[in-house]
């Protein structure tokens, strides 16, 4: 078989490995990237495995975009801002499809409340970092799962063509990697904050403690700033989760 890619990108989807099935693009893509350029993409049909944070499951039947993009920045300093950068291109390819999404600090995107998008970062310092990126397009989305996410074909009411996707995805990612690795820390900064689904709620973050406030502000690092009634408190990325109140 002969696949022709006509991304037009220069660093990411210079390779690109695309499986029919696996437990998860990310855990494959760690075990290639030591041996891999900057830039390789891992794209699956299904995974069996697919995993969220602190390793929840992630529904990833076929239909979705299952891929993890192998990159090796030269700074690891940042990654919270990664994130923003990979859900800024995220939300780029969807108003290429006539789809608003919003960015949940720290790694969703939704439309309309729903979850379409989950992004999940992993690496080891210094080596390589793989971006994992799950978004819903012509998937079913499963039972449980119906009230509180969403996908492109669901809000366009047809199918849409998961090449383009694809696609598109790609060339906003190269976009946002550059403005990452070019160090253009206040223009990601800018539109995520202008992108959030958070600032302005109020909101309830859980982590070793709980703190309940509105959300006023993405500092510089790209910590979460509350404003509680005991005052005003910094969320760092973590491994929290947040709820809306
Ligand atoms: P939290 O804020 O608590 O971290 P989260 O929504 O960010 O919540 P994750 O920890 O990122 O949750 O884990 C992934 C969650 O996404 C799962 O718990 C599940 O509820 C949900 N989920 C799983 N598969 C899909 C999918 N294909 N589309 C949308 N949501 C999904
Ligand atoms: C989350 O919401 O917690 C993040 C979900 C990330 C899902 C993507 S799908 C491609 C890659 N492979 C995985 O196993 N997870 C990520």
């Amino acid at each position: 078989m002969i696949v022709v890619l006509n991304l037009d990108t220069d660093l990411i989807g210079r390779k690109v490995i695309f499986l029919r099935e696996v437990d998860s693009t990310n855990e494959y893509a760690k075990s290639i990237a030591p041996h891999e350029d900057s830039g390789t993409v891992v794209v699956a049909e299904r995974q069996h495995s697919g995993r969220g944070r602190r390793g929840r499951y992630w529904a990833s039947p076929e239909g979705g975009l299952w891929v993890s993009v192998i990159l090796k920045p030269e700074k690891h300093e940042n990654l919270t801002l990664l994130v923003f950068a990979a859900a800024l291109a995220v939300t780029d390819t969807l108003e290429e499809f006539g789809i608003k999404g919003r960015i949940k600090w720290p790694n969703d995107v939704l439309v309309n409340g729903r979850k379409i998008c989950g992004i999940l970062t992993e690496g080891r310092a210094g080596d390589y970092v793989v971006v994992g990126i799950g978004l819903n397009v012509n998937n079913e989305i499963p039972n449980g799962l119906s009230r509180v996410a969403t996908s492109m074909s669901l809000l366009r009411g047809t199918e849409v063509s998961l090449f383009h996707v694809f696609r598109s995805l790609i060339r906003n990612l190269e976009g946002w990697y550059r403005a990452y690795v070019d160090g253009l820390y206040e223009k990601i900064l800018k539109e995520t904050r202008d992108r959030s689904a958070v600032l302005g709620r109020e909101v309830r973050v859980v982590d070793d403690v709980e703190i309940v406030g509105r959300a006023i502000d993405i500092d510089a690092e790209g910590a979460l700033i509350v404003q509680t009634h005991s005052g005003i408190k910094r969320v760092t990325h973590g491994d929290v989760s947040l709820r809306f109140v």
